[in-house]
């Protein structure tokens, strides 16, 4: 078993990585949280994930002695809102959950971070454990202690940062994840590797082996708790994890919300960012390619149907500084990345003028 810290002083945890962890879950809780656990924890999880796992669940609770209220949640990105949310919360005074509780995420990102910022603000803390089943959740996610629901004037825009208490990874459960889920993960993984391990990202010229995904994710794992203990906060290293955000994020606009997912676009992200890069000077040559070959490797396209006049207005480039000048991540080479302000002017030039 992979086991990785985040060493955030109080709020430190593990994050556990097995293949077949699912099974053992219940007792990993028990050591975890000994004789603290509550009489009934909570479980938050989606349908889809609950139609799959409900029953190794169950059992791997029952063999611990573990007693749990299962909330299930409609499938999809639509259960991160305010309405579901106050739903939970209504459910939560139901159960009588306390602060000495415990609340199980089970399932991808949306549960994750609806679960996440439920367990930060019912009663300001309930203890609170993430049980990934995305790919990038497993890899991104899960780790770092973001947690937000969205509003009708954006995504993620109500959130706090609350660290979960134990993180546990079974990669067994990305078996029966759809193919495109899968590559979405595949995306930032890809970026971890561009961002901080040459090493990896050369791995990844070959669609992983079920068998390697343990190491895979162990290793990404290991990278994110490395840039969160260091900017808990987001204020500084960690903007790094946005490489090919700020375009993958005009991308996912201008396609609608629904043409390209997260990690679609922000594969075509990191290869306008890397193609930046090398037109500005500041990427070595040949990175882009190399991006684009990785890429493809892991199925997903690095085209960008739209043009740079088109992009350039929806990217949120909104961490200006006073002189107007926009922070974009910018990689040095495969597997170094660094942060770059640039004003209007060389943003243009960077993306081939516009
Ligand atoms: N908190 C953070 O740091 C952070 C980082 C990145 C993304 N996010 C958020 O994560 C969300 C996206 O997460 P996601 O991509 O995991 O999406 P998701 O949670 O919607 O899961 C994708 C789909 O896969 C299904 N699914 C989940 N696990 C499965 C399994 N094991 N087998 C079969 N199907 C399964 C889900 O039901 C869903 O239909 C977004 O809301 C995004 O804002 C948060
Ligand atoms: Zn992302």
């Amino acid at each position: 078993m992979i086991r990785q810290s985040v060493a955030l002083r109080e709020n430190a945890y593990d994050i556990y990585i097995r293949e077949g962890l699912l099974g053992d879950c219940g007792a990993l809780l028990r050591e975890r949280f000994g004789e603290s656990l509550p009489a009934e924890a909570v479980l938050i999880t989606d349908s889809n994930v609950w139609a799959r796992y409900a029953s190794p669940m169950r059992d791997s609770l029952a063999r611990a002695g573990i007693a749990f209220k299962p909330l299930v949640q409609e499938a999809g990105e639509g259960s991160k809102s305010l309405r579901n949310l106050a739903r939970l919360y209504a459910a939560f005074a139901d159960l009588r959950l306390r602060r000495d509780g415990l609340i199980i995420a089970f399932g991808g990102g949306v549960i994750g971070d609806l679960a996440g910022f439920a367990a930060a603000t019912w009663m300001r803390g309930v203890r609170f454990v993430q049980i990934p089943t995305t790919l990038l959740a497993q890899v991104d996610s899960s780790v770092g202690g973001k947690t937000a629901v969205n509003t009708r004037a954006g995504k993620n825009l109500v959130g706090v940062f609350y660290q979960p208490a134990l993180v546990l990874t079974d990669p067994a459960l990305l078996a029966g994840l759809p193919a495109r889920e899968f590559r979405c993960g595949m995306a930032e993984v890809v970026k971890y590797g561009a961002i901080r391990s040459k090493r990896l990202f050369e791995s990844l010229r070959l669609a992983p082996d079920p068998a390697e995904l343990c190491a895979i994710i162990g290793e990404c794992c290991a990278i994110k708790a490395g840039i969160v203990e260091r900017d808990a906060f987001d204020t500084g290293e960690r903007m790094l994890l946005n490489f090919g955000h700020s375009f993958g994020h005009a991308i996912e606009a201008l396609g609608g919300f629904h043409r390209h997912n997260h990690g679609e676009a922000v594969a075509m992200g990191m290869t306008l960012a890397a193609e930046a890069g090398e037109r500005l000077g500041l990427t070595a040559r040949g990175s882009a390619n190399a991006l684009r070959e990785v890429l493809a490797a892991q199925g997903l396209e690095t085209d960008c149907p739209y043009a740079p006049a088109a992009l350039l207005p929806r990217m949120d480039l909104d961490k200006k500084n006073s002189d107007g000048a926009v922070r974009l991540v910018l990689l040095a080479a495969p597997g170094e990345a660094f942060v770059r302000s640039l004003d209007r002017a060389a943003l243009r030039e960077a993306m081939g003028g516009v």
